[in-house]
């Protein structure tokens, strides 16, 4: 139906506009408040970093231990199983930052754990599990994330496919519904290489034994042994836990993503039932070639080189650039810059229409395509 404008529709408008002018001119302007005890109590509640030491160190396999993160003198910010930190981390000068799950239940805010795995060359995997100790400090920002059951629109069964060290956030979870602060059915088939990589595998069995709505099977890529399954999570497998009444959690890797996602294709799977730890990375195509990355912040201009499958942001941290940025997964928008000149490809979940217009970025997740340059937002 075409829409039609009457001379009594803008004589109405036109009303409403000098209605609008008097209310904005008769508003109340003094004295502004901007501290309402609400406002507080979130800033007190969920502050923008949080100052932390570690209290315990557990050894959870050859490659990966616990770290317990409290804080001085008060309780840590309330959480949701999933959720995940930001790390500030300091190390020769340079500050990386680093999102890790937090694997403890959100009953005992006393602490967060995060367990961590190394990762062949990673910096801070290698450093945090070689050269921390107790009661090194620390700075973290969060929890962030939506990588979170929700009865509302997810199924009352979870299967959660896991691959590695992606089984923290859910093991979260499997704590929390052991806590009853979920309710929900989790399976877990947790796939690893041999059984002495599986993290956490005591306390799952324990879970499962005295959970009736926590099962587990461990999957070995690179073991036969009785009681474990052989090979890699399978479509067969998935089409073992009858369709349409499974919402699917998927933790792990990269590859994993992008395998499963194919899976999920072949048996129709709809996009909705999926939830996926967020790993920007993952929706990509990109190949290890060198560019250079000219960042301009005020007066200064650097010049650092960057990969192709490097975010910017990682290159800007490994050329020692101390750049704004909070949540390293495209969502915070703290590291929101101009680009002024090149190619990147981006993510852009999480850009405003006006962003892309106006060529802004989140250079924690844009790649480069060519040289680049950016400006860095004050
Ligand atoms: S660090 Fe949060 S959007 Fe880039």
């Amino acid at each position: 139906m075409k829409d039609s404008v009457s001379s009594s529709d803008i004589k109405k408008f036109d009303n409403i506009c000098k209605e609008r002018q008097e209310a904005i001119n008769s508003a109340y302007i003094d004295d502004v408040k901007f501290d309402y005890p609400l406002n507080n109590l979130a800033r007190v509640m969920h502050p923008l970093s949080i100052d932390v030491f570690v209290s315990d160190i557990k050894k959870e396999t050859m490659d990966a231990k616990t770290f317990s993160l409290k804080c001085k003198d008060k309780s840590m910010p309330l959480f949701k199983a999933g959720s995940y930190i930001v790390l500030d981390f300091k190390l020769n000068g340079m500050v990386y930052k680093r999102c890790y799950s937090i694997s403890s239940s959100p009953k005992n805010l006393d602490h967060y754990d995060i367990t961590i795995k190394r990762v062949r060359d990673g910096i801070v995997s290698n450093h945090m599990l070689n050269d921390v100790n107790v009661g090194d400090s620390f700075t973290i920002h969060g929890p962030f994330g939506n990588f979170n059951y929700s009865s509302l629109r997810d199924k009352e069964n979870v299967l959660a496919l896991v691959c590695g060290s992606g089984i923290t956030p859910i093991m979260a979870m499997a704590r929390a519904i052991s806590d009853k602060l979920e309710d929900f059915s989790l399976t877990i088939l947790y796939g690893e290489a041999k059984k002495k990589d599986l993290i956490f595998k005591d306390e799952l069995d324990l879970l499962a034994k005295k959970c009736d709505k926590i099962d587990v099977h461990y999957i070995l890529s690179d073991e036969n042994l009785d009681g474990y399954d052989y090979g890699l999570i399978s479509k067969e497998m998935i089409m073992g836990y009858e369709l349409g009444k499974y919402s699917y959690f998927v933790s792990g890797p990269v590859h994993f993503y992008h395998y499963l996602n194919d899976v999920f294709k072949e048996l129709d799977v709809p996009n909705k039932d999926i939830r996926h730890d967020i790993y920007k990375e993952s929706e990509l195509e990109l190949h290890h070639i060198l560019h250079s990355l000219t960042v301009i912040s005020g007066e200064e201009k650097k010049v650092v080189d960057c990969y192709e499958d490097e975010p910017l942001l990682k290159a800007m941290e490994n050329g020692g650039i101390d750049s704004p940025s909070i949540c390293m997964v495209g969502v915070c928008g703290f590291c929101r810059s101009k680009l002024v000149s090149g190619k990147v490809k981006a993510d852009t979940n999480y850009l405003l229409a006006s962003d892309m217009k106006y060529h802004y970025i989140h250079p924690c997740v844009s790649y480069p395509l060519s040289d680049v340059t950016i400006v860095l937002s004050k």
